[in-house]
């Protein structure tokens, strides 16, 4: 093939590759619920969900969360401070299963060992 020919398919081979990797870098929602596009707004401006989907946290240790966030630059309007913090801590507080990491898919369906 000549190098023009290869040329002509460099966008296909973008197109194919960015599919991939949109696919590989599947995010995770927030969960339902009163607070969810506020949260996410909010919360997902320097980091992604995940590492808020991890957190198994009392109600005390959720407030110190929010409230560091918000020191740090999280935009929460005063008013949403509370429902938010109750959001999260319903949602994400001690007594939930332990958080199942999403592995890449070049490593899904096989075990992995600690
Ligand atoms: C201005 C940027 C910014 C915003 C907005 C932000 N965070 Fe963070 N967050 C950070 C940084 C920086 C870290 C530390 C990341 C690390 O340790 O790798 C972090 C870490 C965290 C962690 C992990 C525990 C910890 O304290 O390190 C949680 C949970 C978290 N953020 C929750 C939230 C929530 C909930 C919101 C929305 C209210 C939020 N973040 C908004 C910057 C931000």
């Amino acid at each position: 093939m000549s190098r023009r020919k290869y040329l002509a398919l460099l966008p296909v081979t973008l197109l194919v590759v960015s599919c991939l990797w949109a696919q590989s870098t599947h995010v995770p929602e927030l969960p339902a619920g009163p607070m969810q596009a506020k949260a996410t707004t909010a919360c997902t401006e320097c980091h992604e969900t995940r590492i808020i989907l991890q957190q198994r946290l009392s109600k005390a240790a959720w407030t110190k969360e929010v409230d560091k966030m918000v020191k740090w630059g999280a935009v929460v309007d005063p008013q949403d401070r509370d429902v938010l913090i109750d959001y999260f801590s319903s949602s994400f507080g001690v007594d939930l299963k332990e958080y199942v990491p999403d592995r890449s898919a070049r490593v899904r369906g096989k075990k992995v060992t600690k």
